[in-house]
């Protein structure tokens, strides 16, 4: 039986802690030292950081990338008659947000060349939510996989209906749009520091931006308990949604290498696109639209076949996402007539190969000889 040149690991953080290690035990010297747990210099540090990477004009790190949908959608007020539109093939959280703050979550069918939003079918879903009485409020476009959505005709879309446009960056931190970061793309961009993504911390973050800075203040104060300046009184309802200084000072020395990291992502991608394309369904981002390579996930025939044989010779793989939302029982009281065509379809082919930075030269050619030999179904 064929067995790689070392293990392979889905995602490796031992070996990036390995390489940060000093710089991350002298920054938990000094936050012991300083004694701010909660709001020290470590938060301004970072938000200034993301602000300084991504081009966006203000950054608030909060909890988790729940947290960091549920702010803004809260702060735009939403009601139950207000529709939020999101593709029906993404995590879960972006339901549950839409739900937790308070408006009425409307499924959105993606494209199988892109993984993202649709945006001739939302045209559509905007014309059948005006149709049931709903005010269609707010666009929210998931760059699935480190895909940016396809902003550009989003953005049209929003614009002839009078929408705003939320990104869901949970999977896409270092993605781009005719060279501008994610964080500066949409209006408002929610994204998470969950360990395994791209830029993680070591617990659970996020962070919200801003390159529209209307919703800033009131995003402020709905992450500390709804808030005014003073931490007095609160202005309107809010929530504990802060991220603890520890863990904006991991992120913080994080994002020093994480260009470097981004690099080595997208080249171990060019690698698996020069051997692998052409025996998955093909994908196709269109011009401008640089993935951040979150994942590498294609879509192909007999999918469970291909993950055991993979298994067998020591590759991991994973799915995102076997099941699209709205046929999920905690949302599938808003599943379309006719369901979600290609949400359905994407969820029984897609799967995920290894993709992290530490990935040796010998370990990525092992996986493409192993998938082929998968897909082809014999024993290179
Ligand atoms: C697309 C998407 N949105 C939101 C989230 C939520 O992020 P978190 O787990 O940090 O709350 C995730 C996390 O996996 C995600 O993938």
């Amino acid at each position: 039986m064929p067995t790689p040149p070392a293990p392979i690991a889905f995602v490796d953080l031992m070996a990036q802690q390995k390489r940060i290690r000093p710089q991350i035990e002298e920054r938990f010297i000094r936050m012991l030292d300083h004694g701010a747990y909660i709001n020290g210099p470590e938060v301004r540090e970072l938000e200034e950081a993301l602000c300084d990477f991504t081009g966006c004009a203000k950054a608030l790190a909060v909890g988790n990338g729940t947290d960091a949908l549920i702010i803004p959608i809260m702060a735009m007020d939403v009601t139950l008659n207000d529709a939020v539109f999101m593709p029906a093939f993404t995590y879960n959280a972006t339901c549950s947000a839409v739900m937790i703050a308070g408006g009425t979550p409307v499924f959105v069918d993606v494209k199988a060349n892109d993984f993202c939003m649709d945006p001739e079918d939302l045209e559509r879903r905007i014309g059948e939510a005006k149709a049931k009485g709903l005010n269609p409020k707010l666009i929210i476009a998931v760059d699935l996989f480190g895909i940016p959505a396809d902003y550009e005709a989003i953005f049209q879309v929003a614009e002839k209906h009078g929408l705003y446009v939320m990104a869901d960056a949970a999977q896409s931190f270092g993605c781009k749009l005719n060279d501008r970061y994610a964080g500066n793309i949409a209006p408002v961009t929610g994204t998470s520091f969950f360990p395994a993504k791209s830029l993680g911390c070591y617990g659970d973050g996020g962070a919200i931006m801003f390159r529209d800075e209307k919703l800033w203040e009131a995003c402020e104060q709905i992450r500390w308990h709804g808030t005014d300046s003073a931490r007095r009184e609160s202005v309107r309802p809010g929530m504990n949604g802060r991220l603890d200084s520890i863990q904006c000072a991991i992120v913080t020395e994080k994002l020093k290498i994480f260009g470097d990291e981004l690099d080595r992502r997208a080249e171990i991608a060019a690698r698996y696109n020069e051997r692998l394309t052409g025996h998955f369904d093909p994908q196709d981002h269109g011009a401008g639209r640089e993935s951040g390579w979150g994942y590498y996930t294609v879509a192909v025939d007999e999918r469970d076949a291909v993950m055991a044989r993979m298994k067998e010779d020591g590759v991991p793989t994973a799915i995102y996402y076997p099941q699209p939302l709205h046929t999920m029982k905690a949302f599938d009281r808003f599943a379309p007539e006719g369901g979600m065509p290609v949400s359905e379809r994407l969820s029984g082919r897609v799967m995920s190969l290894p993709l992290h930075p530490y990935l040796s030269d010998d370990q990525v050619e092992y996986v493409c000889d192993r998938f082929l030999a998968a897909v082809e179904r014999k024993n290179a």
